[in-house]
């Protein structure tokens, strides 16, 4: 019955893949704690899916590239659920174009990627797992990315920090075996959503050469991966194909291509 399933935390669940896996999980009868920074959209969504699936959720406003602010989130979501967060979902995240620390304020951007993208999502795992293993249950969706497989120029801090939330995830999921928690990393290529306009992205040729998928296909193959306890969750057969180029291609090269699909043509 809806309700009944328990609590997820999910960030970035304001838009964009983040608003989809929220909707799965509150379909599947969770309530829900979700996060962003915009408060009055996070309000409307809370609005929506508590009316379209009788589930609770609590709206948690954060500024996850703020000092502090991803511990401060764990506190409020223990609080509002009553301290049963049975499934964390670490999704929120941002991206960068461009050549690296170039022009100068880049490097602030790029300093908030590591910040949300790395720095929060590791805080948010220490302390949910801390909390599952007590509890003997549990289950971690990490979203990392298709770039996570290799070096990309032009987005360079995006591709390494999305490259340590694959390797963390992996090597989580080996420590947890066997002990109730699962760590799942969801690994998504280029998705319909606003993350490239917000990236600055421009057209890039990638974009141009594949028909993204909407978030509610990519976030429907991550929850399912993440609640049957997989590991890796790459959705599409592109995708899985890129994340396997990386081993029969030599790395300089592989950095090349890369670099070529995430050139922006305008
Ligand atoms: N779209 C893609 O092609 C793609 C591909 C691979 C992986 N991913 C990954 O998937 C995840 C979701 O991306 P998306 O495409 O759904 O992006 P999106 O549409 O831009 O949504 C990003 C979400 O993160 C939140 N967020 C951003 N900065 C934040 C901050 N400083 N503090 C707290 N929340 C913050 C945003 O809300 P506020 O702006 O209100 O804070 C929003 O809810 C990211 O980790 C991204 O790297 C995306």
């Amino acid at each position: 019955m809806a309700g009944n399933a328990g609590w997820a935390l999910v960030t970035g669940a304001s838009q964009g893949i983040g608003l989809a896996l929220a909707t799965e999980a509150a379909a599947a009868g969770w309530n829900l704690v979700i996060s962003a920074r915009g408060a009055e959209r996070l309000e409307a969504v809370a609005t929506d899916l508590r009316g379209r699936f009788g589930v609770k959720v609590a709206p948690a406003p954060a500024d996850l590239s703020q000092p502090g602010a991803a511990a401060a989130l764990w506190s409020a979501a223990l609080a509002a659920s009553g301290g049963t967060i049975g499934v964390l979902v670490n999704n929120a995240g941002l991206g960068r174009h461009g050549a690296f620390g170039s022009p100068p304020e880049a490097a602030a951007q790029e300093d908030e990627v590591i910040a949300v993208n790395i720095g929060a999502l590791t805080t948010l795992a220490q302390l949910a797992l801390a909390h599952m293993r007590g509890a003997g249950a549990g289950r971690v969706l990490n979203v990392a990315s298709a770039v996570a497989f290799m070096p990309a120029p032009n987005m360079a801090v995006y591709a390494a920090s999305k490259a340590y939330v694959l390797s963390l995830s992996e090597a989580l999921a080996v420590e947890l075996a066997g002990s109730g928690v699962s760590v799942t990393v969801l690994c998504p290529g280029a998705t319909d959503t606003g993350f490239f306009d917000r990236a600055g992205t421009g057209k890039m040729r990638v974009m141009q050469m594949l028909r993204m998928p909407g978030p509610e296909s990519v976030a429907r193959v991550g929850w399912r991966g993440m609640m049957a306890g997989r590991r890796i969750v790459i959705p599409g057969m592109m995708n899985k194909l890129s994340a396997f180029g990386p081993r029969l291609v030599p790395r300089a090269l592989m950095a090349r291509i890369a670099g070529a699909f995430m050139a922006s043509t305008h």
